[in-house]
């Protein structure tokens, strides 16, 4: 294995040594910078065509503009194709991302995508609380399926809260509760927290439904404007996401446990490289 270093003298980059005939693997996030870190992204994956790289898998741990996944107004880019076209077209083979908002985002793109789920890292987490009458919730009817998964796996019950949100800039509200959630420490599970709009809200509802202790997990800790400021004021005993966006930045939030998904990447990579099954990672 080598690791290759590229240089950008913002006129071109080039790829330091030879990659003829390698598997080359790009890692890049989609946040914090986002436009910054595609076009970069787009433009080594390029190089690497060019310079005969057998195959580029781009690795995005958390995959940019992963929200904008449908047509759900009028006048709106569908982002999340246009970034699996971008990626195809610079030369991209595979992808490898984790937990996209919708599994379809994963059949926009003619090249593999393959998608690790947190859903193993984060149950043993759960599990090492030894939590007594944990139910998992979901903060609305689309993670429904997600949390499933979860609840399934813990062999607790799932509560689904029905969240309103009209507009993807509109702050959420939840207007009830399908499960019974009173007196029980909740678990939310939910795939990434933005503004904390939903979280917020969800543990609102949650401690109106009459719920014991409440924690939280997420793959994607985005945590913009006063997400972490106001996660850590409520009610929530620990907010639990992974290292898929950097976390670096949050040293008064000390509500926060931030779980490594390194290894599950570096085991992605491997079995990429010897064309072994990535699914065996999640039993
Ligand atoms: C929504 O469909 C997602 O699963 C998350 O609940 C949402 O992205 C969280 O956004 P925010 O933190 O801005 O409420």
């Amino acid at each position: 294995m080598k690791y290759i270093k590229f240089s950008n003298c913002n006129i071109k980059v080039k790829i330091e040594e030879s990659v003829r005939e390698d598997d080359v693997f790009v890692i890049q996030s989609g946040y914090p910078a986002t436009n910054e870190g595609l076009v970069e992204l787009l433009i080594i994956i390029d190089a690497l065509k060019y310079a005969s790289a057998s195959r580029i898998t781009a690795v995005m741990p958390y995959f940019p503009y992963v929200r904008s996944d449908k047509k759900d107004e009028p006048r709106i880019s569908i982002t999340a194709r246009l970034v699996t076209d971008l990626l195809e077209t610079a030369g991209a083979n595979r992808i490898l991302t984790m937990d996209l908002h919708s599994p379809q985002i994963g059949g926009f793109s003619r090249i593999p995508s393959d998608q690790l789920h947190i859903r193993p890292v984060l149950c043993n987490y759960i599990q090492q609380k030894k939590l007594d009458d944990l139910v998992i919730a979901a903060p609305d009817v689309g993670s429904a399926k997600r949390a499933e998964g979860f609840a399934r796996r813990l062999d607790v019950p799932l509560a689904i809260m029905d969240k309103r949100r009209y507009h993807d800039d509109e702050k959420a509200e939840i207007i009830n509760i399908i499960g019974d959630v009173k007196g029980k420490n909740c678990f939310i599970v939910d795939d990434e927290v933005s503004t904390g709009g939903s979280m917020i809200e969800s543990i609102r509802i949650l401690k109106e439904f009459g719920a014991q202790d409440l924690y939280a997990g997420c793959t994607h800790g985005i945590l913009c404007g006063d997400a972490a400021v106001n996660i850590e004021k409520s009610d929530i005993k620990e907010f639990i996401t992974t290292n898929t966006i950097d976390q670096g930045r949050f040293a008064d939030f000390t509500k926060l446990r931030v779980l490594n998904v390194g290894k599950m990447f570096s085991d992605a990579i491997a079995a990429i490289h010897m064309g072994t099954s990535i699914s065996k990672l999640f039993m």
